[in-house]
């Protein structure tokens, strides 16, 4: 079994292999900046630790692993341009440090990398005696890759659909979540199962884990946008008060505050010109007197269990999860 740490430092060394086409510089020299800079690795690794439940020889999949990681880099891209984000990863954004169709065009290329590495992994057949199971397995890990990249576009989607709503729902919420960013975690855990063979249940299993624990990461994610040391989330706090992105925090606080504080948050809300630490301030404050941050971890503790639940059920035997486990744990600690 591989540590977390092994995982992360393959993941990190073949990352820095991709072959760009220095020729055009001013394509790629954006990717680098994104792809170096940094990140958890918290996909591929999370695909590496689920075949290597089954296999050990994880250097079959590794550019499945970095297909994972790159279109998430994509996604951040894009991502920071539609959310008027300025900071990722304590460093400028790509549309900050370059300008906004440079992230445009090298997220796109980014995609088609993605899609590059997913679709023409030779080391996976490397074999004498390739099976049709494991092309069998090939294709059932690129149909759940396809389910993941076009399901975080609806979920983005929706993500700024709400942006403009005053009425959306806890449920609807969580289903936002669920797209945007649960579905590369428990798609990334799911593509591991099957590119080991493993059987169906375990490969559903793995991926209510990712699900639950994806949930809880993003309602971790939107906790730290309120609560977190910038200097340590990497991202600048109070974005998604700014933006009026409706998370669970915004939605409880509507739904548990007393009628004074719902009017004033609804004031801000409907606010088109204000100044940007005061209105951060005045949302943070109305959270502070509702306990929203209380009840924000309590949802994410609830989730992490269901999660864990999962992977308990999990046809593997139990020190082989490990790894795993510790991982989830890790992940709702985490401030960055
Ligand atoms: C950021 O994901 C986007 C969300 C889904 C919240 P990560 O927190 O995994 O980003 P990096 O790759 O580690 O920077
Ligand atoms: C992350 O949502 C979802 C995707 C990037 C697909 P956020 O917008 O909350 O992510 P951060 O906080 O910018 O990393
Ligand atoms: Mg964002
Ligand atoms: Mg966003
Ligand atoms: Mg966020």
């Amino acid at each position: 079994m591989h540590s977390q740490q092994e995982l992360t430092k393959i993941v990190n060394d073949a990352l820095q292999q991709i072959k760009m086409n220095p020729n055009v510089d001013r394509l790629y020299q954006p990717i680098r900046y994104a792809i170096d800079n940094g990140g958890k690795r918290i996909r591929p690794v999370l695909m590496l630790m689920a075949y290597n439940l089954y296999r050990d020889d994880i250097s079959r999949i590794i550019n499945n692993a970095l297909a994972m990681e790159v279109y998430h880099n994509f996604t951040l891209l894009h991502d920071d341009v539609m959310d008027k984000a300025e900071m990722r990863r304590g460093k400028p954004c790509v549309h900050v440090k370059w300008d906004e169709n440079t992230a445009i065009l090298s997220g796109d290329t980014m995609l088609a990398m993605a899609y590059r590495l997913m679709s023409e992994n030779d080391d996976f057949f490397n074999e004498k005696d390739v099976s049709l199971a494991q092309y069998q397995a090939m294709r059932d890990a690129t149909a759940t890759f396809n389910q993941a990249t076009i399901g975080v576009c609806e979920g983005q989607q929706l993500d700024m659909d709400f942006e403009a709503m005053d009425d959306v729902a806890e449920e609807q919420y969580m289903e936002m979540i669920r797209l945007k960013t649960s579905l590369l975690l428990s798609c990334s855990l799911k593509i591991g199962a099957q590119l080991a063979c493993a059987s169906q249940e375990d490969c559903d299993l793995l991926y209510t884990f990712g699900e639950k624990i994806g949930l809880a990461f993003q309602l971790q994610d939107d906790l730290l946008d309120v609560y977190g040391d910038p200097k340590v989330f990497g991202k600048n706090i109070g974005g998604d008060i700014v933006e009026n992105k409706k998370t669970f925090m915004l939605i409880k606080a509507l739904e548990s505050a007393d009628s004074t504080s719902r009017e004033l948050l609804e004031q801000w809300i409907a606010k088109k010109e204000f100044d940007r630490q005061q209105k951060i301030d005045a949302v943070t404050y109305i959270y502070n007197v509702c306990d929203i941050r209380a009840v924000c971890e309590k949802k994410i503790e609830t989730l992490f269990e269901e999660g864990m639940d999962a992977l308990a059920r999990l046809n593997v035997e139990e020190e082989k999860k490990e790894p795993l486990r510790g991982f989830a744990m890790n992940l709702m600690k985490r401030n960055s």
